[in-house]
């Protein structure tokens, strides 16, 4: 069961509870290869560690699909297997390389509703140690502007210490 706590939260608290679920995940993660195994490590943890991650869960670059993402591990209800690159919050994650916050997702051109109790959204990056991209972490909650710019640092920085040492690289 996710952790019970206010929403919105205080500032210290979401930075303490970020700083405890970080050590927490690489302490599970110590000497563990597979991307599978940590992708599933973060998004469970994640989930657990902040009661209002509605979905939390990871959207892979697919090799055999080019300019395709496909859903790789999660907690949450059913999401969609498939997203183009630039459709969608995550596809235009995925397209720019950049992370997406987004207050209202009815107001994001294009969202794509796998849940409709969805409100906002936060979609992170992940690149592997040359720096390709090889996923999004995609969290979404059931509250307007749930996201800003202190989950964008602490889960981009899980992600930096989760897989900037993955060396696969989708073959061309
Ligand atoms: N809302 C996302 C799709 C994934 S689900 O929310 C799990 C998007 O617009 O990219």
């Amino acid at each position: 069961m996710p952790a019970s706590h206010p929403f919105p939260m205080p500032v210290r608290d979401k930075r303490a509870l970020y700083a405890g679920v970080t050590e927490e995940i690489a302490a599970v993660l110590e000497g563990e290869p597979d991307r599978i195994a940590r992708m599933a490590t973060v998004a469970a943890l994640l989930r657990q560690a902040f009661n209002h991650f509605f979905w939390v869960g990871f959207y892979v670059v697919d090799p055999a699909r080019p300019g395709e993402l496909v859903v790789g591990p999660y907690q949450g209800t059913l999401g969609c297997l498939r997203i183009a690159f630039g459709r969608g919050v995550c596809g235009v994650a995925a397209e720019s390389r950049q992370t997406q916050i987004v207050a209202d997702v009815h107001a994001f051109p294009g969202h794509i509703a796998c849940d409709s109790r969805s409100q906002s959204e936060i979609v992170v990056p992940v690149f592997n140690q040359l720096g390709d991209l090889i996923a999004v972490l995609d969290v979404d909650a059931a509250q307007k502007a749930a996201f800003d710019q202190i989950d964008a640092q602490c889960l981009d920085a899980i992600l930096k210490a989760t897989f900037s040492s993955d060396a696969f690289t989708a073959p061309a």
